[in-house]
């Protein structure tokens, strides 16, 4: 991507203007000296609007399932407004591919998952020229319309954090905005519109899976209230939801409808008030109808105001009337985007040297960070009380690698509330959610890894805990019942704890009542580094013996160790993790299973019948899942030298899947071999051949955040180890990076001496780190930075060469910690 930079010297400083082209908002790029969350030292021009580099819609063609493009929604916001297209391959609603088509403009997403197509409920949809009402095909294939194209082939269609907008093909313009659970719509009908008409519809969820509906319609207002309840997405459950809509004309009095009714499919009833009025054995699509006089002059322009929630429909009104009183669409829009301003603000990177598009990766990527978890506090019927509830955790196994890690640099009050609704839902459930929609328990993917989320913030936040509401003890006690208890239904929350405390591992013939047979041998990786984070709590606590206790289930992993394992082809990748009989034999599953090289094309998804024992990888790719002891598995696997030629072997055959996420550290893992020039290289190639800002720029799902926080950290030369004190360095991609911690008030900058550019590869340049300084003195390491770095407010000087045997340094402390060889206590 091609841009200009016109240089502006103001009295203070340094500024930059951007060139505009088609894909970047139409707001400008204004940018100025930074104040308060500049480094001291720093003279750099501070990014003032970043949400002008975000580009909604990355990841939405090839299964990014992402939702924020094209939509609304705040940091972390319950409403997440969008467009809902025919497409069958996008769980958010919306797809860039203009050959489907938008079905309605719904309040409710969760962002880049996989199961059933979540949410999407109460979508809205204008009519400009129905022959009559009656005649208004209001059934969500009777209406669904194309989008106008764009010269260039593309939909008409724009978005940029907190506003999204398209031209349908009828020449309806559609623009939505949202506050936390309410959506604001502003339908746009075209000129001469005679009967300008809005349909709500209440029941076609996502997966039009509604029972029992409820609506009723007042036929002065227009204010419908109804909900439904709905399936859930990757789980047995059901949810109920509820809403409450009203309209209002946009500089002029829309007065009461000249026509209102319910419709049921394609048969709109005038005149009817409630559904109740409708026979609707046949058909489970139910809505209301509206038609108004047009604008006196001018284009008809009508705001739609959609409130949600999971307790009511007079919630939904509440919540409604309280957010947006006022119907100002602009008011919502500027607010919205000042507050994703604000967070994405906390970083900063120096945009010169650097390709435009770098920078819109970085900031669209830090974007997609926020949008899951989802603050659905106040809406939780399940249970009473006053702590923060937080939903779409779609699912932890996902996320805890990267996107808490992240939140820890720049945003641990909102961490810290996400803490506190875990550790409610424990309170209330007996467990930690391990993966959660709308308020149902899904399936888990393979550890309870709330745990490694909660000892993240504790090994991080001890000190705050309890000024920002977290109760140690209470932390404490929700991480134990993981550890210790068996639930009654393990594939939804905790584990196998009985048969993990007895055995050691999770063995391959054993499923006590309650629980799958799956994925034994993964499981028991995620089960001892779930016990390493428990372990890294306890010893802050001052609780030594449960330290030295879960620091040794956390070497469990080695009880799936098979020596003897190789792979077809490569006799010196020896030693495999392998799934394992109660009486200590070990089954066989070819290592290649479920990678794409695998002979019989497996997949390792969610599925009772899989006797693999593995869960969305290869056996290849577990064998290198030991974060908390990457020492101990270079002994297992014959050595320094071994690890990193089957590290090369595992790249160079394309065995890596950046959209596995057990496997998102490998790209560093050549750091604990002392040689993080490759890590560097392997990592700088993976977001080369993986991520970029296209609609199709990301491997797979976006999980929930999971890969925009994956990214981000790349793109900012780190990889996290959630739980402890650590995060693996690189080089970032900037002249410099900043993180603004507001729990600590510092700024941290992390700047590249010598920084020369990115090679558009990723392969070669100067880009690897030879030493590392903080604050003007040498640093002990190469390798990784701790976290009172980030604490403090330091500067970090990384000088930078073009020669890829770099080293993690001499001294004792220079290669990351491994608990079998020391550096976490
Ligand atoms: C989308 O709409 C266009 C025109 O409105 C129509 O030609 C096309 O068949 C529709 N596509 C689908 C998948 O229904
Ligand atoms: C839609 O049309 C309006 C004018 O009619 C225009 O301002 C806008 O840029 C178009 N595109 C989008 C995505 O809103
Ligand atoms: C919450 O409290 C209200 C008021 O006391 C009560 O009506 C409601 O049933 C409670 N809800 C739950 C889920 O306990
Ligand atoms: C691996 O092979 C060695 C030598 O044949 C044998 O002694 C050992 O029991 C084997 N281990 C396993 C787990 O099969
Ligand atoms: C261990 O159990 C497996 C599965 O039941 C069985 O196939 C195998 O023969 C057993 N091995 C021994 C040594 O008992
Ligand atoms: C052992 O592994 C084979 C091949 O993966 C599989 O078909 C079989 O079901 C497994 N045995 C058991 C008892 O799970
Ligand atoms: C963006 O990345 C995807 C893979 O993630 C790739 O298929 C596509 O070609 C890339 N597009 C560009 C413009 O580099
Ligand atoms: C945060 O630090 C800045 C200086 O870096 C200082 O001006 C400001 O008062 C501090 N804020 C708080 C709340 O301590
Ligand atoms: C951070 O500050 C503490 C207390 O002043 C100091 O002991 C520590 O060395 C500092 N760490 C770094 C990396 O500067
Ligand atoms: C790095 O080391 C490798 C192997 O020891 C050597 O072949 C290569 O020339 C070295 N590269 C540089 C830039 O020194």
């Amino acid at each position: 991507m091609t841009f200009r930079a016109l240089l502006v010297y103001g009295v203070f400083g340094i500024s930059f203007s951007y060139a505009q082209n088609s894909q970047v908002p139409s707001v400008s790029t204004s940018v100025s000296l930074s104040s308060a969350a500049s480094p001291p030292t720093s003279t750099v021009a501070a990014v003032t609007d970043p949400a002008s580099f975000v580009i909604p819609f990355v990841g939405t063609t090839n299964g990014g399932h992402v939702f924020p493009a094209p939509g609304a929604t705040l940091p972390h916001g319950m409403a997440k407004v969008g467009m809902d297209t025919d497409s069958p391959g996008n769980h958010a609603g919306y797809d860039a591919d203009p050959q489907f088509n938008a079905t309605g403009f719904s309040q409710l997403h969760d962002s880049g998952t996989g199961g059933a197509i979540p949410l999407s409920n109460f979508k809205l949809w204008p009519f400009a020229q129905c022959a009559s009402f009656e005649r208004c095909p209001t059934s969500i294939n009777g209406r669904k319309t194309s989008r106008k194209l764009l010269a260039n082939g593309k939909p008409d269609d724009f978005a940029s954090p907190g506003y999204f907008s398209t031209n349908l093909s009828n020449s309806i313009r559609v623009e939505l905005t949202a506050t936390r659970r309410t959506a604001l719509h502003r339908y746009t009908f075209p000129d001469g519109t005679k009967n300008p008409r809005i349909a709500v519809d209440i029941t076609n969820d996502g997966s039009q899976s509604s029972t029992n509906p409820v609506m009723t319609l007042d036929p002065n207002t227009a204010q419908v209230v109804g909900g439904a309840s709905f399936t859930a997405s990757f789980g047995p459950g059901r949810y109920e939801a509820f809403t409450c809509v009203s309209f209002k004309g946009d500089g002029f009095d829309l007065g009461k409808p000249t026509e209102f009714g319910a419709w049921l499919a394609d048969f709109p009833v005038k005149g009817t008030t409630n559904i109740a009025q409708l026979y609707f054995g046949f058909t489970d699509q139910l809505g209301a109808l509206f038609t108004w006089n047009p604008a006196p002059r001018g284009k008809t322009t009508i705001l739609a105001r959609v409130g949600v929630s999971l307790i009511s429909s007079a919630q939904a009104c509440a919540n409604a009337e309280e957010e947006i009183p006022d119907f100002d669409f602009e008011r919502v829009r500027t607010e919205n985007r000042r507050q994703w301003n604000e967070l994405l603000g906390r970083v900063q990177v120096d945009v010169t040297g650097v390709e435009k598009e770098t920078v819109q990766l970085f900031y669209s990527s830090l974007y997609r960070t926020h949008i899951s978890p989802a603050d659905y506090t106040g809406e939780n019927p399940k249970w009473n009380s006053t702590e923060p509830y937080y939903d779409s955790l779609y699912c932890n196994w996902d996320t805890y690698r990267t996107l808490y890690p992240l939140m820890s640099l720049h945003d641990p009050s909102r961490f810290a509330d996400i803490v506190r609704g875990m550790i409610d839902i424990q309170r209330h459930e007996g467990w930690l959610p391990e993966c959660r929609g709308a308020t149902a328990q899904h399936f888990i993917q393979g550890g309870s890894n709330a745990d490694p989320i909660l000892g993240e913030f504790f090994v991080k936040f001890h000190d705050q805990a309890a000024a920002m509401g977290v109760s140690a003890d209470d932390l404490y006690t929700a991480l134990l019942a993981d550890a210790e208890l068996q639930p009654p239904n393990w594939n939804l929350q905790g584990r196998q704890a009985d048969i993990w405390k007895r055995l050691n591992y999770i063995p391959l013939d054993m499923f006590d009542a309650g629980g799958a047979n799956t994925k034994q041998a993964s499981r028991t990786l995620e089960h001892a580094f779930n016990d390493f984070a428990i372990s890294q709590v306890a010893k802050i606590m001052g609780k030594a013996d449960d330290g030295r206790k879960y620091s040794q289930r956390a070497g469990n992993f080695a009880n799936v160790w098979n020596p003897n394992t190789t792979v077809p082809g490569a006799p010196d990748v020896l030693g495999m993790v392998q799934p394992r009989f109660e009486n200590g034999t070990f089954n066989f599953t070819d290592p290649r299973h479920c990678s794409i090289h695998d002979p019989d094309h497996a997949t390792c998804f969610l599925n009772a019948a899989n006797r693999d024992g593995f869960y969305e990888g290869s056996p290849l790719l577990y064998s290198q899942y030991v974060p908390q002891d990457t020492a101990k598995l270079i002994e297992l696997q014959g050595g320094v030298e071994k690890f990193v030629s089957r590290l090369d072997f595992l790249f160079d055959q394309s065995y890596f899947e950046p959209t596995d996420e057990p496997s998102q550290q490998m790209p560093f893992m050549y750091h604990y071999a002392n040689r993080p020039g490759l890590s560097t290289q392997r990592a700088r190639q993976t977001i080369a051949n993986f991520f970029n800002t296209s609609v199709n720029g990301l491997p797979g799902n976006d999980d929930s955040g999971a890969m925009g926080s994956y990214a981000t950290f790349y793109l900012a030369g780190m990889y996290p180890l959630p739980a402890t004190r650590q995060f693996l360095l690189s080089s970032p991609y900037f002249k410099q990076i900043s993180f603004f911690n507001p729990t600590f008030n510092t700024t941290t900058t992390i700047r590249n001496n010598g920084f020369a550019g990115n090679p558009p590869t990723g392969i070669g340049g100067r880009v690897f780190v030879q030493s590392v300084a903080v604050n003007g003195q040498q640093y002990k390491s190469n390798c990784y930075l701790d976290w009172d770095v980030f604490t403090n407010g330091s500067l970090v000087e990384l000088t930078l060469t073009d020669n890829i045997n770099v080293t993690c340094g001499t001294g004792p402390e220079a290669l990351p910690p491994s608990l079998s060889t020391g550096g976490y206590d």
